[in-house]
């Protein structure tokens, strides 16, 4: 039974994952930076939780400690910053740190054990509008953070403990509060692709992007 680390997994396509994971006999965490949010999704799902806050750093070593030893990483929790990259350059600094900086050292403290087991699987949230094949798209500096979570898919196998992979992947267009009420699709349709690499893609699948379950172009 894998143990899972959601992050993000109070609401949204984070809450989705979690369900899906824990309907698959995972061993689910999710990480949650509002203790009240936390408590309440992890005890309607019926998983575990910890406090995370992408925006703190002080909490990532104690939340991957109290987690357990990860066998999937599902960087999921996300912000969209629509303002002027120019005029509000702190939502920049912030889309970095929460969906770039973050994800990289959560990987970094959950290492040492998917090196110890010889087997691990991470996974980055990413988005179309991160993929410089679609245009970088998106408003303010979104689309920026998630090409750069892209880069960091794509290259880190390269140093990574065998056995362990890292792909990206993008949701699609999905009604949640990021996504809006006029997107087409579901959570659950939104986390599909992700529940697939963490659970049934070959094993030696890693350094790609996918949406729909097919490779994408970065
Ligand atoms: N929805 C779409 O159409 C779409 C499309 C492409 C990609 N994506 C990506 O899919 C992922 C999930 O998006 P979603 O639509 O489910 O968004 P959402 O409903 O807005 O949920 C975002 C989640 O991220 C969490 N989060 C934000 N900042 C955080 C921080 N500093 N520390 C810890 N958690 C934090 C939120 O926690 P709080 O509840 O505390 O705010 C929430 O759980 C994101 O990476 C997003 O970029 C979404």
């Amino acid at each position: 039974m894998p143990r899972a680390l959601v992050t993000g997994g109070n609401r949204g396509i984070g809450y989705a994952m979690a369900q899906d994971l824990l309907a698959r006999g995972c061993d689910v965490v999710i990480g949650v930076r509002d203790a009240q949010a936390g408590a309440a999704a992890a005890a309607a799902l019926g998983c575990d939780w910890v406090h995370l806050d992408l925006e703190d750093t002080s909490t990532f070593a104690p939340a991957i400690e109290a987690a357990g030893g990860i066998d999937i990483l599902i960087n999921n929790a996300g912000i969209l910053i629509e303002d002027s990259m120019v005029t509000h350059p702190k939502g920049l600094r912030r889309s970095m740190q929460v969906m770039f900086h973050a994800p990289f050292e959560l990987i970094l403290l959950c290492l040492p054990h998917m090196a110890q087991t010889g087997q691990g699987r991470i996974i980055n949230v990413s988005s179309g509008w991160g993929a410089f094949d679609e245009g970088l798209e998106g408003p303010g500096g979104y689309g920026v953070a998630k090409a750069a979570l892209n880069a960091l898919s794509h290259a880190l196998p390269r140093d990574l403990p065998k056995g362990v992979s890292i792909n990206a992947m993008c949701p699609g267009w999905v009604h949640t509060r990021m996504g809006g009420q006029a997107a087409p699709r579901t959570p659950e349709e939104g986390a599909d692709t992700a529940i697939w690499l963490a659970l049934d893609a070959p094993a030696n699948v890693t350094g790609k992007f996918f949406r729909d379950r097919q490779e994408k172009a970065w």
